[in-house]
């Protein structure tokens, strides 16, 4: 079945514009602890890079590779020097390494308030009939176990600097439009990792209110990202297209509480 190429907007933007610019002053993340995962690659340093425009109280990225996320940093802070940043090196299957970098950010901070989950691994695109069984989890590793213990980390984080006050948490998931269109050939290992991953995180949110949850696609162009969210209990199919080399997501953010 041939996957769809839908329009869904009828102006596609392709820099960031007015309603969503970061130094907007609605769009302002004044006091709000922003954490970011794979921060040290394409998505999450550009997201690094928006989040700074709005001023948040501090900005954390997350990754394996110290000397890329000092790169992000060094790029974030030439842009915006009264930012502060933290950097942790992190391996997301493993939970001791993120909850710690977590707990001690929580710790000096009072909590997390917001996490941009944009960690990931592309699974090797091959036809399902030639995939290895014996490698066939390791990307599902980082995706499902990543993404579970990225949200229990958080969770347990804020829960330890204010027991007993579930201190309310956004969760952005960045997943892929793959799953919920039509089979794409060679897109079986990735796209299931991910069917995998929003599922779990749906029924952590419900077990966990305070989690807000937004599964956000972004597009496989370089430039543009078109974005869908699914809600907790519906789907809704793209709504936006920003520059990825801006994006903006806490404007996202507010255009997804609206709907
Ligand atoms: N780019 C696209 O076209 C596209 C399309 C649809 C969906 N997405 C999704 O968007 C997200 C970001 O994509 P991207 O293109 O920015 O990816 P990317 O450039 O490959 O970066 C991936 C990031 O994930 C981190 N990471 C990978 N495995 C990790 C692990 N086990 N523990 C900790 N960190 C890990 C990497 O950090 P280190 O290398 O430092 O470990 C890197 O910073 C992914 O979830 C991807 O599936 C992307």
């Amino acid at each position: 079945m041939a996957p769809p190429s839908p329009s869904y907007t009828k102006v596609t933007h392709s820099a960031t514009y007015d309603g969503i610019n970061p130094t907007q002053p609605g769009l302002s993340s004044a006091g709000k602890v922003v954490l970011i995962t794979g921060a040290s690659g394409g998505i999450g340093r550009a997201t690094a890079s928006s989040f700074a425009a709005s001023g948040p109280r501090a900005l954390i990225l997350l990754g394996r590779r110290p000397d890329a996320l000092a790169e992000t940093a060094n790029i974030v802070r030439a842009r915006h020097a009264k930012v502060l940043i933290q950097t942790y090196e992190a391996e997301l299957c493993d939970a001791t390494s993120v909850r710690n970098a977590m707990n001690k950010v929580a710790v000096e901070f009072g909590g997390i308030d917001t996490v941009i989950h944009c960690a990931g691994v592309l699974a090797p695109v091959v036809p399902l009939l030639e995939a290895d069984p014996a490698t066939f989890l390791d990307g599902y590793k980082t995706t499902v176990v990543g993404s579970l213990v990225t949200a229990q980390a958080v969770v347990l984080a804020n829960k330890k600097v204010s027991p007993g006050e579930d201190k309310p948490v956004t969760l952005v998931n960045l997943t892929t439009a793959g799953i919920i269109f039509p089979p794409f050939a060679g897109m079986g290992a990735y796209v299931s990792s991910k069917v995998a991953a929003v599922k779990i995180l749906q029924s952590f949110a419900v077990e966990n209110p305070q989690v807000r949850l937004h599964n956000v696609h972004p597009d496989s162009s370089k430039q543009l990202c078109l974005l869908s969210c699914q809600s907790q209990s519906n789907y809704r199919l793209p709504l936006m297209i920003v520059s990825i080399t801006d994006i903006v997501l806490h404007g996202y953010l507010l255009f997804l509480t609206s709907i």
